[in-house]
Parts: C-alpha cells; structure tokens; sequence
C-alpha cells in the first residue's frame, strides 16, 4: 500500500563444519524461514577430518529449497528475496577439475591434523621464520597451504591435475559459489579476504596473493588455479544462483563464518570483541584498520573487507579453538553420555564441581595460543569418585579455560583489557558453561537472544543486571555473579542467583 516500504528479504547461506543452513531475513533482521541438513562427517583415520565437497553443495541446495517452500507457506513471495550472502567453515580445502568442475579429492577440513609432518618440515625451512608478518598465521595443520601440499603429495588424481594445468584449488566459499553458479560454464571463480587470509598465501598488509609466499610452499601458479581475491561484499564479484527456486538471484558476498558472527555482533569498532561457540570456538577482537601481528600465538586475520561501500577493510585478532562443540558431540557419539547434545547441561550440573577431572580436549592438536599440532586429548584426575557429570562439567570446562588464556594473549597483544565478551554459537546455549567462562575471565559474558544468529542489538537496552549499566542483550543474561550480586546489595534484595536465571 501507498507509504509502506516494499517487502525485501535476504537469504544466507551457513555452510558450517557439521551442517548446512539457509535463512531467510526480513528487512529488520528477524528469521523468516531456515532450514538446516548435518552432513557426513568422515574421519578416514585417527586425526583425519574430511567431508564430501558434491554433499556440501547439495545439503545448501537442499536448504534453500525447503526454506523457500516453507516462506512461500507463509504467503511471501519468493521474487521479494533481492539477494543472498554465504559464510562458511574457513581453511577446510577442495580442489577440482578447473575444466569439468568435478572435485577430485574429498574436502581436507580445517580440524585435520594429518599434515603434521610437512608443518615440522616446513618449519625447518628457511622464510618460514618470516611467513606470520605476511600472512597473520602461524605455519601449523590449521591453515589450508599444507593441505594442499599433502594433497599434490599423496594424490595422483591432485598431482596429474596440477601437472596438467588444470587444478583449482578454493576454500569452500570459492567451491559454493563456482557450484552454485553452474561450475565450469560461468566459471565464477572468486574468493573474500577473510577466506583468503586462511590460506597463507594472502598477504595480509595488502589483500593479495604474494609471491614470497606462494614460492615458499613451491607452488607454481601456471599449474596451480587460485580464486581471485575480491571484496566481502561485492554486487558484481559473486555472480548468481544458477539453479533452484531462486535461481536469477546474486549472490551479493561472503565472509568466513568467524567474520559473519564479528559483524553479526556489530562488532565495528575497534576494541569489539565476540567469541562463538560453535564446532570450535573463536575470538574475534576488532583492531581497525591496520593488521596487528600477535607476539603471542594469536592470529591476524581480516574481519571484514566492505570496500565496495568506502570502508577500508577492518582486521581482528583470533584466538582459534579447535574443539568446542564438539566436544559435546564426543561425549554423545562416541562415550553415549547422553542423547541429545543440548542435555550437556543437566548432565554437566549434575554434579556441584568437575571433582577433580581436567579434560584437555586436544583433538585436533592445540590451537591458540598453545599450536601443539601433535598434542591429543588428555583426561585428568579420574578416580573411582568420577562420574558422568565430571567429565561433562571438565569437557566444558576446557573451551572457558582456552577462551581464558587466548584473552590473557590478546591483552598482551593489544594492551587493552576487554570490559565484556560477546557470545553466540550452540554452546553458549549452556547456563553452566557461560557461568563458568564468566568466573574464570571476570567480565560480564554477553548472549544474544538467538545464540545461532547474532542481531542487532534490540532496544530498549536493559540495564537490570548490569549495575545499572546497559547490557544490550534480550533477554537480559549476564553472567558475571559479582555483578548481580552488588545490585542485590543495593536493593536489599534477597533474591537467588538461581531465581534470577
Ligand atoms: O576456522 C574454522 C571455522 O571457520 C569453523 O567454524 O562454526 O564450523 O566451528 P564452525
């Protein structure tokens, strides 16, 4: 009708380590319709992590397919959905055809750990010493460069390809948006920094490949496919679905999960920090407009790159975890503790403390600021004491123990002392987790009200728990127990922390 704004949605596609997603957003930012298929997990030997690259793109199709029916059930019009972004699990490694577009190797995931033996020769190479202030990464299984050495070393498919001229290698982002806009025919072959500084091929000052980098790993870009380096968020770089009921519709960026969830949380200005909870767990802290190269095992990385709109690319320090949720799905696909991941609470507060147990949950070596590639999971401090609930309360235990000292590394680094942590990701669905993390690093621990989606902050603000200042969360869920304790005092009210919560 005549004054009413007309009807725009946006979709976004989630392709996460475990599972795909696709939502559908109104112009205010609220979830619309979404669905979300979990794909294979294939773990071909100990510390090997791979997933197949045709089911990535097929669970997304999937997705926007059975969003769409579902917003077109609700009477929306699917010509009103103008334009859809993707994020996605960064480092994890595809390489395929450049001439059929078929994938010749399963998809090496960024958990994978089976390239600790090139990471102790590549240390002993001479530059390696110099890659961390070109790139922002430290040389370890993490980063996609010696996945990819492994794959040119150990796969004849990968070798000949290369040989041939015709290998192209992307992180998934690249892979989804190729796929997704038809592969070999549109040959839409493109990647955001904040994917491409996962690589350690990007140098990170400049937003481009770089040369002293690409030849320390012996790569010989004649042979060797890279996607171009373009803009997060850029109308003309991505392309368009191909296919499916939006097809027509671009694509109008991407950005690495981790980024998403930095400016998901609004995270803009300098000093803003988030730390999602997710498959692992990572703590973005927005440094501005200049890299800062850690001193202490953190990582430079870009938090966004928005040059298409006159902002200069912004960086943020990383602390990156590994292990994080899942943790929560070892405790209940390989140990049975319980059915459903979300009871990791009420089995974990089962118990009054972790009696004893120290989990360190070291699956895929030790990220920040540890990098211990080779180190494994250890359980302390059993006994005959120990039950179910220890080991539960320990597993979540570690991620805030990890998520602590990666705080201690970026306080050094940035001489800042953070005031609060932004929180989301399906771990921080668990009270007793955020507790505990609040406890153990003494600042207020933030959730927003959708911990899958970080939003805006609503308004009105609330100020109840917060001694009166503003906590921008809804609902209200601090978790800073001094804080609320210092407002009962002032209220003389006698009211349990647990009534509150
Ligand atoms: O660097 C890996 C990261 O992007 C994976 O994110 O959400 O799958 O834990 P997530």
């Amino acid at each position: 009708t005549a004054g009413e704004s007309p009807k725009v949605f946006v979709g976004s596609i989630d392709n996460g380590t475990t599972s795909s997603r696709f939502l559908i957003f109104d112009r205010a930012g609220t979830p619309i319709a979404s669905h979300q298929i979990e794909f294979e997990q294939i773990y071909p030997n100990p510390g090997w992590h791979e997933h197949n690259p045709d089911e990535l793109v097929s669970s997304v199709e999937e997705c926007i397919e059975k969003a769409c029916k579902e917003f077109g059930s609700q009477g929306h019009s699917l010509s009103d959905i103008k334009v859809v972004g993707i994020t996605n699990q960064r480092e994890t490694t595809v390489v395929w055809d450049s001439e059929t577009g078929e994938h010749l190797h399963n998809a090496i995931v960024w958990t994978d750990t089976r390239t600790a033996s090139i990471v102790r020769e590549l240390k002993a190479r001479t530059g390696a010493g110099d890659l961390t202030e070109l790139c922002g990464l430290p040389l370890s299984t993490y980063p996609s460069s010696t996945k990819l050495l492994w794959l040119l070393r150990n796969d004849d498919k990968v070798k000949k390809a290369y040989e041939q001229g015709r290998l192209a290698f992307g992180t998934v982002d690249a892979w989804l948006v190729y796929k997704l806009n038809g592969g070999p025919a549109k040959n839409v072959f493109v990647s955001d920094p904040t994917n491409a500084s996962r690589t350690m091929w990007m140098n990170i000052h400049k937003l481009e490949y770089d040369e002293k980098l690409i030849s320390f790993f012996e790569l010989d870009t004649k042979k060797l496919h890279l996607p171009k380096i373009v803009p997060s968020s850029d109308p003309n770089a991505y392309g368009q679905l191909a296919d499916g009921p939006l097809k027509g519709v671009k694509i109008g960026g991407v950005l690495g999960d981790q980024s998403a969830a930095l400016v998901g949380q609004c995270g803009f200005s300098p000093g803003r920090a988030k730390n999602t909870y997710g498959t692992g767990c990572f703590l973005l802290y927005n440094v501005g407009e200049k890299p800062v190269i850690s001193k202490h095992g953190l990582l430079a990385t870009v938090a966004y790159d928005f040059r298409g709109q006159n902002i200069p690319p912004v960086y943020a320090l990383e602390g990156s975890i590994a292990v994080a949720g899942s943790s929560i799905k070892f405790l209940m696909n390989n140990l049975g503790f319980f059915g459903d991941s979300a009871k990791v609470n009420e089995v974990a507060s089962s118990v009054e403390d972790n009696g004893g147990c120290v989990f360190v949950t070291a699956f895929s070596g030790l990220f920040a600021p540890y990098w211990i590639d080779d180190a494994k999971g250890t359980i302390f401090g059993i006994t005959a004491h120990t039950q179910k609930g220890h080991i539960a309360r320990a597993t979540l235990e570690a991620t805030c123990f990890q998520t602590k000292a990666i705080l201690e590394a970026m306080e050094k680094d940035s001489g800042h002392k953070l005031e609060q942590l932004a929180v989301d990701g399906g771990m921080s669905n668990s009270d007793l987790c955020m507790q505990t993390q609040a406890d153990l690093i003494q600042i207020p621990v933030d959730r927003p009200s959708s911990e899958q989606i970080s939003t805006p902050p609503p308004s009105p603000p609330f100020s109840y728990l917060c001694g009166g200042r503003t906590c921008l969360t809804n609902p209200p869920l601090r978790f800073r127990r001094r804080h609320l304790e210092e407002f009962r005092r002032a209220k003389g009210d006698q009211s349990r922390w647990e009534d509150v919560f």
